[in-house]
């Protein structure tokens, strides 16, 4: 009997025919293309292991939310390691192929938005964007009624006897704090001590992705310095995204030990 073929199973053909550069004789173009394909192959696997730790803290199980945490933030450190390559692009290489891709932009990648809705962030696009598709739009739709990773810790702190209450406003807020707090303080025990891991992966992921959002910023500022993006945000909305965090209140423990 014939075994599993190394190309057919992983789609190498189909997945190989994907590039199509718009600028013929535009040499980095190839390198555009690949780097946007590959980052939206890494989303695909960080929303495969976000949704299954999103479970898991749901279902009150934190010891099994910690492998696909743990899986999310290596691929968080990739990303920002493959600015890099891009970063052998120069200012003028990137000109030679620029202007056919408006209104084109990251800013319509829908799997970064709904990695932002997982967080916790509402994902809406900076007035003026292009929308996302109708694909998209109905996936984040869907997303957006559906728990999020602070959510699911909440009810996996509950779970374990913690007062973290869902909600909006001061009050539920001071008591997830304080319930935060009283975690970080005393996490000796074999199961304060899973709940204590998980939360810091989560502040893992969280300061991973405004690290990318960072050096993508200044990526993005060393090519094209501050004319408009493609999507006609520029590096100047860039910046105002680089204080967004996932979860406030995990960074709001460190001021309360
Ligand atoms: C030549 C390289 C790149 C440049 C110059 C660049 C520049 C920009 C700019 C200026 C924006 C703001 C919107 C706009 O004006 O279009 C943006 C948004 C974005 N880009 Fe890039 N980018 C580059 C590569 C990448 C890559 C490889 C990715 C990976 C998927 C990416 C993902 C994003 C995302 C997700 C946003 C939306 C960010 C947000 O709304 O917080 N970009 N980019």
């Amino acid at each position: 009997m014939a075994g599993t073929d190394y190309s057919s199973y992983l789609r190498i053909d189909e997945l190989l025919d994907l590039q199509h550069p718009l600028t013929e004789g535009a040499h980095d173009e190839m390198l555009f293309v690949v780097i946007h394909q590959a980052f939206e192959l890494w989303f695909k696997l960080i929303l495969h292991e976000l949704d299954r730790a999103t479970a898991e803290l749901q279902a009150g199980r934190p010891q099994a939310a910690m492998a696909p945490l743990h899986r999310t933030t290596r691929v968080d450190e990739l990303l920002i390691g493959q600015l890099r390559v891009l970063e052998t692009l120069t200012p003028e290489g990137f000109l030679e192929f620029r202007d056919p891709l408006k209104p084109a932009s990251g800013l319509q990648s829908g799997q970064f938005r709904a990695i932002e809705v997982l967080g916790g962030l509402d994902g809406t696009l900076p007035a003026g964007a292009s929308p996302l598709s109708d694909h998209d739009t109905e996936e984040l739709r869907r997303r957006a009624a559906s728990p999020t990773l602070f959510s699911a810790l909440c009810a996996t702190l509950r779970a374990h006897g913690f007062d973290a209450p869902d909600g909006d406003g001061t009050e539920l807020r001071e008591r997830r704090v304080d319930a935060l707090v009283s975690l970080y303080r005393d996490h000796a025990s074999p199961e304060r001590a899973i709940l204590h891991r998980v939360c810091e992966l989560l502040l893992d992921h969280d300061e991973s992705i405004s690290r990318w959002r960072f050096h993508h910023a200044l990526m993005a500022a060393r090519l094209i310095g501050s004319r408009p993006g493609t999507g006609g945000g520029g590096v100047v909305y860039l910046d105002t995204t680089i204080t967004l965090r996932f979860f406030p209140e995990l960074w709001e423990v460190r001021n309360r030990l």
